[in-house]
């Protein structure tokens, strides 16, 4: 056999590794349910990190623990988004609209949601069932949603007025307008945003198209969670007395609700205070 057919043989045969398991792993997952394991991983990787927080402060080390999405676990801004839809959760009954997907109108609008409708800009997002950009003319009707919830959408949009005024046109009177914007926060690559709200800003946004009487705001957030969120930690490395201690100085949610007048068609109530 020349020596070009013997590798070509030897290429051709396939290379079976025997396969490697470790006694103790196998062992631990037999006995060790699922759930659990993940549990432990987590709590290990979670007390790693708080270390290597620490550590990386001592050191001036300016980059982040973790710089995207889902390796950080749930986000603290997202624990206080859900902590103010909780509070709020009486408004979300009737025919209600979430944007992009109804992950929070299925979690706080149980029982209570007669009709949903989720509204993306464009037709890229097959959950949609409203694809409408509402800074132009849109069909969406007017007097249409009981309530609306908006998160993380209006730092997004470069004519965030005109938005406004469109909400508040597609609410039923009465209807209501849940809002949460981030303030302290990253600039992610993945989005073009171009607005940070403080509490008073939202206001000032919100009254030109609802009134002055009709809008209130919460803000979530204070200089330990706000640090821990840049650098890249999630809530489960927050004890819950420090998630629930707020300093609107520092805040990382920026949480609004408005309420439509009762008078069909009301639109630029009040003056912005
Ligand atoms: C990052 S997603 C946020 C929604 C999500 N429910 C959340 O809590 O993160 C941004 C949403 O803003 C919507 N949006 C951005 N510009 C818009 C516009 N001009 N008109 C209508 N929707 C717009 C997008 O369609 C998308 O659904």
């Amino acid at each position: 056999m020349s020596q070009a057919q013997t590798s070509q043989a030897r290429a051709s045969q396939a290379i079976v590794l025997p396969e490697t398991s470790n006694p103790l792993i196998s062992f631990v997952r037999s006995v060790v349910p699922a759930p659990l394991r993940w549990g432990i991983r987590n709590a290990v990787r979670q007390w790693t990190r708080q270390r290597l927080f620490f550590v990386k402060l001592l050191l001036g080390d300016i980059n982040p623990l973790v710089n995207n999405w889902p390796d950080r676990g749930q986000s603290i801004h997202r624990v206080y988004t859900e902590a103010y839809l909780e509070q709020h959760h009486g408004d979300i009954h009737g025919h209600c609209l979430e944007f992009q997907e109804a992950t929070y109108l299925a979690k706080f609008g149980t029982g209570a949601v007669t009709q949903q409708d989720i509204l993306h800009h464009n037709t890229e997002n097959p959950l949609a069932t409203i694809v409408a950009d509402l800074t132009g003319a849109n069909d969406v009707p007017s007097n249409t949603f009981d309530c609306i919830i908006c998160t993380y959408v209006l730092h997004l949009v470069p004519e965030v007025e005109a938005m406004v005024a469109e909400l508040h046109r597609i609410l039923k009177p009465g209807g209501v307008l849940l809002v949460v914007v981030p303030n302290i926060t990253v600039n992610y690559d993945e989005f073009d945003e171009f607005w940070r709200f403080t509490g008073a800003g939202m206001r000032v946004l919100l009254r030109r198209s609802f009134g002055k009487q009709q809008v209130t705001t919460q803000s979530f957030g204070n200089a330990i969670t706000a640090m821990r969120e840049l650098y890249g930690l999630g809530a489960s490395s927050c004890r819950s007395g420090l998630l629930t201690r707020q300093d609107p100085r520092y805040a990382l949610a920026v949480c609004a609700r408005a309420v439509k007048g009762q008078s069909l068609g009301a639109s630029g109530l009040g003056s912005v205070g």
